[in-house]
């Protein structure tokens, strides 16, 4: 590297990826609200708090989402964990290396080689730290076999009988086509939501022995590779929750979306939008009857339509009225509803959620459209908008579930839930001015003198104790400065001590807003400021 190039490396400044931010003070005290008020609601209605790995198997993602959803599609972030370097080496050499049955050392090699490769990956498989998938143990059983053939063929003297020798060829192309497909690693995913990591611990922790129905929520980082705009980033925060097994009774759709309610109105969220719909049910005739309807007459409509709404017609045509496209409105208003197509079972389920909702003083709108963008929903959905986002609307997305813990290997299982964009919260909050957070510090020590500074010492401690937040600079300041800068971090009180105050035992407070300035004993100044605290909360 010359010089120039190194200077110029130094001075390359680091800065967060984009789609990525930092979440800094004092915005961040709103956040740990936020997150808060979601322990004590959620608390209220029974559910327990799971706090689940950022990544997974990315098959569990795929399985559960939809390999024809945006998020699957195009928006995960997928890595191979743990490439083994040498083993890599080795793999690419058997793949590449040039056997002629003429040359038998080279087939020598060949063998040594691959019976090393597949000693050293038997145990790296059987400990997982390569992939467990059904394509990645048959091409490993592949390879076994193909070998142990290639070997019994030597031994028959396949170079000295010309009938084995294109046997002896074909095993030795097999093993190559197969080591090919070898994954020397695992595929995993940064988690772009977690209902299928929820249900898959539920599996994995065998609850459906528990008490049922079980009640989990979590909060914390997804990952989706967007296009970064107000209110949507490539790593954003959740807060979700999920009701597992038991009944599918409409009161436990019409809970959980009171307790959603519950807990936007306690953040002080206004203007919020409840939107809900039924889309049905996967394993009766309704969905799949409507969808056949949906596409027919998508297919009429089809030159009218935009590229992506094109494609969908295909992949998934129930994604087309999510359209936000201008000039596809008023096509897709005249496109079948779904509640006209419903089975008795649905329709029946749905009107009773509805019903529930209005018992529990729940406003809502119903919005035949919503049909969310992942893959595993089925009968209620539900969206939350909120105002001050521009496009990026939506504060808590969610629904009814009921086959995804029998799809990812469970025993048939009910299950509903939401998630809520925090980061889409926490602005709404922030432009409906209801997002303010109390700034600065409490108090602030202004000590000056040897003596008062132990003083000052014992003071911040004492005060901290029973929760003040508390500035104590560490060297002595003069009077002015001391005052200024307890200005400057927004503190509500200075406490000046001084050799005199030490002496005297009487503390002199000075109230920042208002210049007023008293003087108390240790006991009567914490009792004061205990009270103004209680005054301000
Ligand atoms: P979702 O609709 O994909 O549903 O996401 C839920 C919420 O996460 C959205 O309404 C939005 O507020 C927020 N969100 C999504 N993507 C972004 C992003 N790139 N930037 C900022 N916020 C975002 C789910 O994830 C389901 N797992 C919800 C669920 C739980 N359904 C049943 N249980």
């Amino acid at each position: 590297m010359s010089d120039a190039t190194a200077k110029k490396e130094e001075r390359h400044k680091f800065q967060a990826i984009k789609g990525t931010r930092d979440l800094m003070p004092p915005e961040t005290e709103l956040w740990n609200r936020v997150e808060q008020t979601a322990h004590e609601i959620f608390a209220t209605f029974g559910y327990g708090e799971i706090r689940l790995p950022v990544f997974e198997e990315t098959d569990l993602f795929a399985r559960s989402i939809g390999l024809n959803t945006d998020v699957v599609s195009k928006e995960m972030y997928t890595f191979v964990d743990r490439p083994l370097e040498d083993l890599e080496k080795l793999k690419e050499q058997i793949i590449t290396r040039p056997i002629g049955l003429v040359n038998i050392t080279n087939l020598g090699i060949f063998d040594g080689e691959v019976e090393h490769f597949l000693s050293e990956v038997k145990p790296l498989f059987d400990r997982e730290e390569i992939s467990r998938s059904p394509e990645n143990a048959a091409a490993l059983r592949s390879v076994h076999l193909a070998h142990q053939e290639m070997r019994r063929l030597l031994l028959d003297r396949a170079l000295s009988r010309p009938e084995l020798q294109d046997p002896l060829v074909a095993q030795i192309v097999e093993i190559k086509n197969e080591m090919r497909k070898v994954l020397l690693g695992n595929v995993l995913t940064m988690r772009p939501e977690a209902t299928a990591s929820v249900c898959r611990a539920y599996i994995e922790h065998n609850m459906q022995q528990l008490p049922q129905p079980v009640k989990l929520y979590y909060m914390g980082p997804m990952f989706r590779r967007e296009r970064p705009q107000k209110g949507r980033y490539r790593q954003f925060y959740q807060i979700g929750a999920e009701i597992l097994g038991g009944t599918d009774a409409p009161g436990i759709d019409a809970e959980v979306i009171e307790m959603l309610m519950t807990f936007f109105d306690k953040v002080g969220l206004q203007g919020a939008t409840l939107y809900i719909n039924s889309i049905g049910h996967n394993a009766e005739n309704c969905r799949r009857g409507y969808v056949a309807k949906l596409k027919a007459a998508l297919e009429k409509v089809k030159d009218k339509l935009g590229p992506d709404s094109q494609r969908r017609i295909d992949t998934n045509p129930l994604r087309v009225l999510d359209s936000k496209l201008e000039s596809e409105q008023a096509i897709i208003a005249t496109l079948p509803h779904i509640a006209d197509h419903l089975c008795d079972e649905c329709k029946t389920h749905y009107a009773e959620v509805k019903r529930q909702l209005q018992v529990r003083g729940v406003l809502y709108q119903e919005n035949w459209r919503l049909v969310r963008g992942l893959d595993y929903y089925m009968r209620t959905t539900f969206e939350i908008t909120a105002p001050g986002l521009g496009s990026q609307n939506a504060v808590c997305g969610g629904g009814r579930y009921d086959g995804l813990v029998e799809l990812l290997g469970g025993t048939p299982t009910k299950g509903i839930g939401f998630a809520i964009g925090e980061d889409r919260l926490i602005l709404s909050l922030q432009e409906s001015g209801k997002g303010q957070v109390q700034q600065g510090r409490d108090i602030y020590v202004a000590w000056m003198g040897e003596k008062a500074h132990a003083t000052a010492i014992r003071a911040a401690k004492d005060l901290r104790k029973v929760g003040f937040s508390v500035e104590l600079p560490p060297l002595e300041q003069k009077f002015g400065k001391a005052l200024s800068q307890a200005d400057k971090l927004g503190a509500k009180f200075a406490l000046i001590l001084g050799d005199n105050e030490v002496s005297e035992g009487l503390w002199t407070l000075k109230t920042l807003s208002t210049g007023e300035q008293s003087k108390f004993s240790e006991p009567d100044l914490l009792e004061f400021l205990r009270q103004q605290k209680n005054v301000s909360s």
